[in-house]
Formats: C-alpha cells, sequence, structure tokens
C-alpha cells in the first residue's frame, strides 16, 4: 500500500452510537473553516474556547478570526500546559470561566489543545449547566488519534489518573493536522506510539503500510491525514461496540498496564511521556505473549524494531534516571488492575494485529518477566 496524495476534501470518519452520532473531521489547514463548519452545526450557539497557554500561542488568534467571520461570539479562557492542569482546581477555574462567558444550554465549549485539555474542558463542558456540547479541536497526534474521539473526559485524584470523570461524547471533532507542525518533536514521537498501537492491536496489514510510511507522516505529508484516519475509524468502530469499556475497548489499553506502572513509577514527569510509556509496555506485551508462545519471538522483535525506529524507549534501560524495582512496579499494576482470584488481566497478542484480553496472568510470572527485563537494561 503507498500514500495517496492529498485529499482535496477533508477525510469524514462517522461515530455510530445511536442519538448521539457526531463526525471526525481530518484534513489539513482546517481551522480556518472551524466557524463555518460550528455555524452549520449549530446556527445561533455562541462559543467559549478552552486552550492551554503554548496552543494558545501559536493557533488561538487563528481559531478566534474563523469563529469572528462566521459571525459567531467567542471567548477564550487559557490554562497552564500540562497535567497538572487536570486538577480540581484548575476545573472549578474553566468551570467558573464558561458560567461567567454566559454560554447555556445551547452553546458550545470548544476544546483546542492536547490530550490535556479535551479532557479537561470535555469534562467541564460536561458538568456545567448538567452538559453543554463540546467540539474537540485536537491539536497534538495524541489527541488526534485517541483522546478527542469516544467521549472520556476527566481529571486526576491525588489517587490516581482519571479518576474523576464523566463519558460526553463530542458534538464534532475536527482535526487540523498543520496544527501538529508546532507540536514538539518529542511529543509527535509520543503521540505515534499510539498510531503504532491501532496497527499492533488490530490491522497488521496496518502497521506494515506504518513501517513503510512513517516518515511522510512525521514530516507532515498526505501519510500523516490517512493515519490519523484509519486510527480514528478503528477507535470508532470499538466505540460504536462498547462505548462503556465493558469488553472490546479494552483492546485499546495494549501496552497501557506496563505503561502506566512504568509512567507512575518515573512519577509522571518529563522523564517518561505517556505515549513513551506506551511504546515500552508494547514492547514489554508483545515479549512477554512470546514468553508465553503465543507468537513467535520474529514477531515481539518486529514491533519493538519500528518503535525503536522512529526513536522510541523500547528497553527499560531507555528511561532516563532508571525504571523502579520489580516489587514497585507490581504494586503499580496491582493499583492499576482488578485483581481477580488472584490474576491479572492483561491485553496480550496471538500476532501482529491480533490483541486480545487474557485475564488469567499469574502475577509471579509478570514480576519475575519484570525482574529480568530491569536486569538486562
Ligand atoms: N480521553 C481519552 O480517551 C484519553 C486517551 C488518551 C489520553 N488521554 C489524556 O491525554 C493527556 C495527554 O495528552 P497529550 O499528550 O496531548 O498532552 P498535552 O495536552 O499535555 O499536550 C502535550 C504538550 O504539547 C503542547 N501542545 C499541544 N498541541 C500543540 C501544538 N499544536 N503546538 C505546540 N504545542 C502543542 C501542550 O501545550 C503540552 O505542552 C493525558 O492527560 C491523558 O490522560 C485521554
Ligand atoms: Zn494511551
Amino acid at each position: 500500500m503507498t500514500v495517496q496524495p492529498r485529499a482535496s476534501e477533508p477525510i469524514v470518519v462517522p461515530v455510530a452510537l445511536p442519538g448521539r452520532d457526531y463526525d471526525i473531521v481530518i484534513g489539513r489547514s482546517l481551522l480556518a473553516s472551524l466557524g463555518q463548519r460550528v455555524k452549520s452545526l449549530r446556527p445561533s450557539a455562541r462559543v467559549v474556547i478552552v486552550t492551554d497557554i503554548n496552543v494558545g500561542a501559536q493557533h488561538l488568534a487563528a481559531a478566534e478570526a474563523s469563529f469572528k467571520s462566521a459571525g459567531i461570539d467567542c471567548t477564550a479562557i487559557k490554562v497552564a500546559p500540562g497535567e497538572g492542569s487536570k486538577s480540581y482546581s484548575v476545573f472549578e477555574t474553566v468551570c467558573e470561566a464558561v458560567i461567567d462567558s454566559r454560554i447555556d444550554r445551547g452553546d458550545l465549549v470548544i476544546a483546542l489543545g492536547g490530550g490535556v485539555i479535551g479532557d479537561l474542558a470535555g469534562f467541564a463542558a460536561a458538568c456545567v449547566r448538567r452538559g453543554i456540547d463540546v467540539v474537540q479541536v485536537p491539536t497534538s497526534l495524541l489527541a488526534q488519534v485517541d483522546s478527542s474521539v469516544g467521549g472520556k473526559t476527566g481529571i486526576n485524584s491525588a489517587r490516581g489518573k482519571n479518576l474523576v470523570g464523566a463519558f460526553h461524547q463530542p458534538v464534532l471533532v475536527v482535526a487540523d493536522t498543520a496544527l501538529l507542525d508546532t507540536l514538539p518533536k518529542r511529543q509527535f514521537r509520543a503521540g505515534y506510539a499510539e498510531v503504532a498501537k491501532y496497527g499492533l492491536l488490530a490491522d497488521a496489514a496496518f502497521f506494515s503500510w506504518l513501517e513503510t510510511n512513517w516518515q511522510d507522516l512525521f514530516s507532515g505529508g498526505p501519510a500523516r491525514e490517512h493515519a490519523i484516519a484509519v486510527c480514528c475509524r478503528g477507535k470508532a468502530g470499538i466505540v460504536a461496540r462498547d462505548e462503556r469499556e465493558t469488553g472490546e475497548r479494552m483492546l485499546l489499553n495494549l501496552g497501557h498496564t506496563f505503561g502506566h506502572a512504568l509512567e507512575a513509577g518515573c512519577g509522571f514527569s518529563d522523564r517518561l511521556l505517556h505515549g513513551e510509556a506506551v511504546a515500552l509496555g508494547m514492547a514489554l506485551a508483545f515479549e512477554f505473549s512470546a514468553r508465553r508462545k503465543l507468537i513467535s519471538p520474529g514477531d515481539a522483535a518486529r514491533a519493538a524494531n519500528h518503535l525503536a525506529a522512529v526513536g522510541l524507549p523500547v528497553k527499560l534501560g531507555d528511561v532516563a534516571g532508571g525504571v523502579p524495582p520489580a516489587d514497585r512496579l507490581m504494586e503499580l499494576i496491582a493499583q492499576d488492575k482488578k485483581v481477580k482470584r488472584g490474576q491479572l488481566t492483561f491485553i496480550l497478542v496471538r500476532g501482529i494485529g491480533k490483541a486480545f484480553v487474557e485475564t488469567n496472568v499469574n502475577p509471579a510470572d509478570v514480576r519475575a518477566f519484570l525482574s529480568e527485563k530491569i536486569a538486562q537494561k
């Protein structure tokens, strides 16, 4: 499969949720027509844009100009960048600012930013006046392929990430791929781990395509829109079949059990970004699957080699400052997971593109595996 030339029209991926269906519109330079698109969707709505300072500095003026030219009244709220903004105090600030801007139930919140803004603004929209509709305008690769789709919103508790939140599906997602040109390279790469995840969990042909075309995606060629559309179609299908994550949606957590433990072990700091932890987690999930003779060592090596080729970490020794000991990682895994009858649930693979939910993983096997990997570095 080769990269097709850039389509002149944006790609539209529908999310089929009965009574709450919406479109994900993907294309280059869509911010300029955002106002028009919102006008067609909700002719008399006013909007309040929630963004962070980094994204605001680059793209808020263009978003405001787009609303202005469509004749839409808009105000903006800027918060500090980073995970720290998914807090009770910033949530309160955003809710109060939305209320102050006299937005009511027929109006719209626009989440202009990465996953932090999508989760924070989405949750504020879910709560203010018992629910205001939200349009997601994701500006990071992670947000364009993952967090803006599927309706999970929320903030962090002192006891863990994303523990306070709501399902609140957006009414529209507009993914302007040109916005990713200003995203720091490391953030782009981390988001790419979630792109590779869709191939690794359910679509072997897409994974092969990524092995050939990833550079075009990084440099902003037409592969970028294509890859984002494939990921959104994959997630949209899963979300439509299992919105509340009782079954199939769990597969999207491939690499996330090991990943979350490593992320928490590094204190959710810049030492290891979420996507980097997911890359490591996926490499470990593949190796662990090989260990259980579910796949060949060659398949595990192929997954890790591709992630390493784009510059993502795949070995515990790649983590700056090292990782916590196996016992600590096991504590963190147990916190993240429900232990049922003494067994852990993991997303494992029977091949590239063949992930499944394994409910019978013995914690002692995981501990031994992690100790070995830590010793190898
Ligand atoms: N709701 C979901 O389903 C879901 C899924 C996955 C992740 N998440 C959440 O998403 C968050 C991570 O998202 P993220 O990786 O996008 O982090 P982020 O929102 O913090 O963005 C990363 C950094 O890039 C900056 N940035 C974003 N877009 C930019 C642009 N176009 N130009 C310049 N700078 C830009 C941000 O200011 C920030 O500093 C986590 O809180 C995670 O829990 C949610
Ligand atoms: Zn993730």
